[in-house]
């Protein structure tokens, strides 16, 4: 099947102002689908959530639907759903409802290769607590996360396993389903961050193993709100802090104040347009059938046409001379991480920006891999993120432009 990327350029009024946006890793644009859908929420008048008038029963309905369309995205239960302004949020949040059960004798895992967000709430809640922090190292030649190692260590003193689904700046996919399965073996949960992952691959929270999975629906096409999903049964033995009068129930009394209904019609709308990318119900029964289903198929199809344009990207950037490439592993998101000769990655992204080409600069808050990679003090490096938007016109402005900064004009 191709995947028609003009058909799905034109859903995107931002991506008319003849900007390259390779900086999707750090948030995507919005497809008009989305931005209706959060104008029609607020123009249809919407009130607060559990009154008696319609309006606030329109907050109701666009609550359960957001749960609904979550679920559909990640395999989860609806009533696992937790909403949030952002991962970082809901992470500090579980951390601090975690860790009230540790104690001097327990330890938490966290990785070198993720996003601080799924270090510093564990690092700090076990400080609190007295847990002890075990580190999963990265190989720097490969940045592969070798799961082998969490077989030193964990052990029965474990309570928790974090790592990502993918790393925000060299894509990494590590083995989550042989990490989750050895933390499960010592008793251990395991929490999932998969901010950067799910906008490149189906997601399957089961088959991962997975006790909890984060991600931010503002890295998927749209609005800035986070989830975190987990087995409702799970959240039942669990007791955050909260309000008297708020929800007691689960996933309610994991929600802090008043949600954003409008933006969380938005997400449903984000949900429906990942569902739209597959193939047409009527070619086959593969893209026919409940949400989830097409969602596993569209996902499937933009994982390919991510990794076709990744293949030429990388290939292009491997080519020159005066570009380091970091990362190689053997599954990756369509993330590249470079730093380029006499350049600060910092003044590669502003000579890129006046090509009209945006691309991120620095540590992206990926702090222990960029340490682990010696890059920290020199400003980091380039990212530039595929999602699936992209296309093979804005890779060859990309090359060409890093291609313009070889030192003597030669790449
Ligand atoms: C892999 C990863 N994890 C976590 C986060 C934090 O997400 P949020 O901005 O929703 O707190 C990000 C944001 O860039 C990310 O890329």
């Amino acid at each position: 099947m191709t995947f028609d990327v003009s058909r799905v350029r034109a859903a995107y009024p931002a991506l008319s102002d003849g900007y390259a946006y390779l900086d999707g890793a750090a948030g995507t644009q919005v497809p008009a689908g989305v931005i209706e859908a959060i104008a029609d929420a607020y123009r249809s008048g919407i009130g607060n959530a559990g009154g008696a008038f319609p309006a606030s029963g329109r907050a109701d309905a666009i609550v359960t639907e957001g749960r609904r369309a979550l679920a559909d995205l990640t395999g989860a239960d609806p009533q696992g759903v937790i909403l949030g302004p952002n991962m970082t949020t809901l992470t500090y949040r579980l951390a601090d409802t975690l860790s009230r059960r540790w104690g001097p004798e327990d330890e938490v895992v966290v990785s070198r290769l993720d996003h601080d967000a799924n270090i510093r709430p564990w690092v700090q809640a076990a400080a609190r607590s007295g847990a002890t922090v075990r580190w999963a190292e990265v190989d720097i030649s490969t940045a592969e996360l070798p799961a082998a190692q969490y077989d030193d260590l964990l052990s029965e003193r474990t309570r928790l396993v974090a790592v990502t689904a993918a790393s925000n700046i060299v894509g990494t996919r590590p083995d989550v389903a042989a990490i989750a399965a050895a933390a499960h073996s010592v008793g251990a949960l395991c929490y999932v961050d998969g901010v950067h992952a799910t906008p490149h691959v189906p997601v399957d929270v089961r088959s991962l193993g997975a006790d909890f999975y984060a991600t931010s629906a503002y890295k998927w096409s749209g609005p800035h709100i986070g989830t975190v999903v987990a087995d409702p049964a799970l959240l039942e033995s669990l007791h955050p802090d909260k309000l008297a009068p708020a929800p007691a129930g689960v996933p309610g009394r994991f929600e802090r104040g008043t949600a954003a209904f409008a933006d969380l019609a938005g997400v449903v709308a984000a949900v429906e347009h990942l569902a739209a990318l597959g193939p047409p119900p009527t070619s086959s029964a593969v893209g026919s059938g409940t949400r989830r289903q097409r969602v596993l198929a569209a996902m499937a199809a933009v994982e390919q046409y991510e990794g076709q344009l990744f293949t030429r990207l990388l290939g292009g950037l491997a080519r020159m001379r005066h570009v380091t490439l970091y990362g190689n592993a053997a599954r990756r998101a369509p993330t590249a991480f470079f730093t380029v000769t006499g350049y600060t990655p910092r003044q590669v992204a502003e000579r890129l920006a006046a090509r009209k080409i945006n691309v991120w600069n620095g540590d992206n808050y990926a702090w222990e891999l960029t340490g682990a990679l010696g890059l920290r003090e020199s400003g980091g490096g380039v990212r530039a993120g595929l999602v699936h938007y992209n296309d093979e016109a804005e890779v060859e402005r990309l090359l060409a432009a890093v291609a313009e900064l070889a030192p003597d004009g030669v790449p």
